[in-house]
């Protein structure tokens, strides 16, 4: 303790016995010595009083300091100085609300933090001066890490977006002047590049964090593509379509005017015509058949279906195509297969497509082999391999596309849709299997269904 504080204490606390003393000594009433002898007495017990009182007081204020720290401290002892341990235990009280409140209000931000972090798109919080001042971790995802208090034009520069927010930030005599919200479509450059929709709002005042305006990127690249590919679809369905009905049309014309009479020609071209109504009939039937599998593709099939007479009916159906190019179809299926759970009329469908495929683009005079067997566990591997041209790499990802064709004049030669594969996704996922494609260039393809087993 600081010998100042104790020595002015001290003298405090002696200054009204010395000055009783002295009066008495003055009129008469005490000697000089005895005086003395009991002021002395005085200073000696008042001393020690005051040395005891001030270290308490000490000991009580480095108390109350501790409390605002994170550990609650022991009480000190402050005997004889009753007043500070009564103020020392109402200290001590108010600390411990404190502290408990402190802890309720850490725990409010941790979860607001953690609701904000559990979005899933991209959020970002602003404050007056456009400066970004919360992110979750969508959008540190997004943007990678974003330095807080940096203006939002060094995270996302992108001019439209960013004089929105400025619209909505603008104030006028302290009054805000713009639109409360907005939204912004934006592309966001990148690989893959992201078409984003951004949503912005402000607060109706600033949060704690400053922030003031809060923007929300929703992602819309996928339904951007599903509406880009249903424009496709279209668009190639119309174009298949085209064709025949040109050609259909072009002979109906011929036969109405120059042919009129040449019984020869007319035979001709109604053998053409009968050809393209055809192809007409297939691409409708397998357009009809995509939206049917489409429309119940979210219902998994559950009956129990024997691959061996499936794949074998299969066979027998293609044996005529199958020898007319001189191509042979070999069988080898697992002995106690066990039935495949699905829905026979569609897998039908899709070893007829694989078969199919494999004698029509194999070279003559090579073999289709057909292997199914039992994979643990619960699955069933069924493969289709042609000793055909094969397949570029560069196509692999592409081919169930529909409509999508390696070699579109061979493809159409040979009568193909070009919606096969397309369909045989459709029902894999449908049965929640899986349809892998190997090839080699030269040397042939596989087409792998893998199924799950009863
Ligand atoms: N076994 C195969 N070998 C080589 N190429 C193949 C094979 N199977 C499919 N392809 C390629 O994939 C494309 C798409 O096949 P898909 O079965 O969808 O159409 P398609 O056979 O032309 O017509 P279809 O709708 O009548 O089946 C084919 O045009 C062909 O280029
Ligand atoms: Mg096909």
């Amino acid at each position: 303790m600081p010998l100042r504080r104790y020595l002015s204490a001290s003298v405090v606390a002696l200054t009204p016995s010395a000055v009783a003393l002295a009066v008495l000594h003055w009129t008469g009433a005490l000697a000089a010595r005895p005086a003395l002898i009991a002021f002395a007495c005085i200073s000696a017990v008042t001393v020690v009083l005051v040395q005891h009182y001030i270290a308490s007081l000490g000991r009580f204020a480095r108390f109350v300091g501790e409390l605002s720290g994170q550990t609650e401290p022991a009480m000190p002892r402050l005997s004889f100085t009753p007043a500070t341990e009564e103020l020392a235990t109402a200290a001590a009280t108010l600390a411990n609300g404190w502290r408990r409140q402190r802890a309720s209000i850490d725990n409010l931000a941790a979860s607001a933090q953690a609701i904000v972090d559990g979005l899933p798109d991209p959020l970002i919080g602003v404050d007056r001066q456009r400066r970004i001042v919360r992110t979750n971790r969508a959008a540190v995802a997004l943007l990678g890490a974003v330095v807080a208090e940096r203006d939002l034009s060094t995270a996302l520069r992108h001019p439209e977006l960013l004089a929105a927010i400025d619209s909505l930030l603008a104030t006028t005599d302290g009054n805000f002047t713009g639109p409360d919200q907005i939204a912004v479509s934006l592309v966001l450059s990148g690989a893959p590049e992201l078409d984003v929709m951004a949503h912005a709002r402000r607060l109706p005042r600033a949060a704690a964090d400053g922030s003031l305006a809060l923007i929300v990127l929703h992602d819309t690249t996928a339904l951007r593509r599903a509406e880009r590919m249903r424009a496709d679809f279209v668009a190639n369905a119309s174009h298949e379509l085209k064709t025949p009905i040109a050609g259909i049309m072009g002979f109906i014309e011929t036969l109405r005017g120059p042919a009129r009479d040449d019984a020869a020609a007319r035979e001709r071209f109604l053998g053409i015509m009968a050809e393209q109504a055809e192809r007409m009939r297939r691409l409708v039937d397998d357009l009809l058949m995509l939206s049917r599998i489409e429309q119940h593709e979210h219902a998994r099939p559950a009956a129990e279906v024997d691959v061996r007479s499936v794949l074998e009916g299969v066979r027998d159906l293609l044996q005529l195509k199958a020898s007319s190019r001189k191509v042979a179809v070999e069988l080898a299926i697992a002995p106690a297969l066990p039935p495949a759970v699905g829905d026979r009329d569609e897998l039908i469908i899709v070893f007829q497509n694989l078969i199919d495929n494999a004698i029509k683009y194999a070279k003559p005079a090579t073999t289709v082999r057909i292997v199914a067997r039992a994979l643990d566990p619960g699955l069933l591997a069924i493969s289709v391999s042609d000793e055909g041209d094969g397949i570029p790499a560069a196509h692999l990802p592409r081919l169930t596309e529909r409509f999508y064709r390696v070699d579109n004049a061979r493809s159409r030669q040979l009568g193909g849709t070009g919606l096969g594969l397309a369909i045989v996704k459709h029902v894999v996922n449908r049965h929640r299997g899986r349809l892998e494609i190997q090839s080699t260039p030269g040397k042939g393809s596989t087409f792998s269904v893998t199924l799950p087993a009863a």
